[in-house]
């Protein structure tokens, strides 16, 4: 299991601190993995060694005048080990497309981190049956030609990011089934071993039906991920 949390556009270095003051640590069986504003990735990595680094996005540059920008190489070099890419605030607020998010999905391995790709449909594509054809689209649009056995996949479906809505364990898990199948089909073997997340208002509460699914591998945790209690006992429901 693998359990990442998005602290988006949250945050202080007190906050940091706070955060790994109160962390208990996690069962060795769960890998987990932190993913601050990019000013605290140093300071959390600092404070926490025990906890995985992710960034939340990365340029599909290699490097060069663009400012404002984060190579994928420099969060290699700050210690990153996964970086976020293509998550619908992303695709939404800052207008990413398939093409920005598969460039940047090919930067990310070429810099040896792990992309966790993030897929997921909006409620209004869900009510008119689009769903899976959304997320296919995405998925396979970001990793056409690609290597997936450095990929992570994160299920977000819109609609329940951030709105206490969750996906029921059925539709998460009929949709990881649906992502699984394609994967084997352009990937074959490889596809297996891909950690598929589910993100979506995960909460201490519902973490464990989640994770009891077959195909859900863990959580990409937003909200619920800012404060170390909660955080650690979801990471306590993945075991
Ligand atoms: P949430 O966010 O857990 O607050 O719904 C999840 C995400 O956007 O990654």
């Amino acid at each position: 299991m693998l359990v990442v949390g998005n602290w988006k556009m949250h945050g202080s270095l007190s906050a940091v601190r706070e955060f790994a003051a109160s962390w208990t640590a996690a069962p060795p069986q769960v890998r987990v993995a932190i993913a601050p504003p990019f000013p605290y990735l140093a300071a959390l990595a600092e404070a926490l060694p025990e906890v995985g680094l992710s960034a939340q996005d990365c340029s599909s540059q290699p490097d060069g005048a663009r400012t404002g920008e984060v190579a994928a190489s420099m969060l290699a070099d700050l210690g990153c080990q996964w970086v976020i890419i293509g998550h619908s605030e992303r695709r939404q607020y800052h207008g990413e497309a398939e093409a920005l998010i598969a460039a940047k999905v090919s930067r990310a391995l070429a810099a040896g981190l792990w992309p966790i790709l993030c897929v997921g449909e909006t409620l209004s594509q869900r009510e008119s049956g689009e769903h899976e054809q959304v997320v296919a689209s995405q998925l396979l649009g970001a990793l056409a030609g690609m290597d997936v056995t450095s990929v992570v996949v994160a299920y977000e479906p819109v609609w329940a990011i951030g709105t206490g809505l969750t996906a029921t364990p059925e539709q998460a898990e009929a949709m990881h089934c649906h992502l699984r199948q394609l994967l084997r089909r352009d990937f074959g073997d490889a596809a297996s071993a891909v950690p598929l997340l589910y993100g979506g208002s995960v909460k201490p509460d519902n973490a464990a039906a989640l994770f009891a699914c077959e195909n859900i591998d863990g959580a990409l945790v937003g909200g619920a991920s800012l404060k170390a209690a909660d955080f650690a006992a979801i990471v306590g429901a993945a075991v």
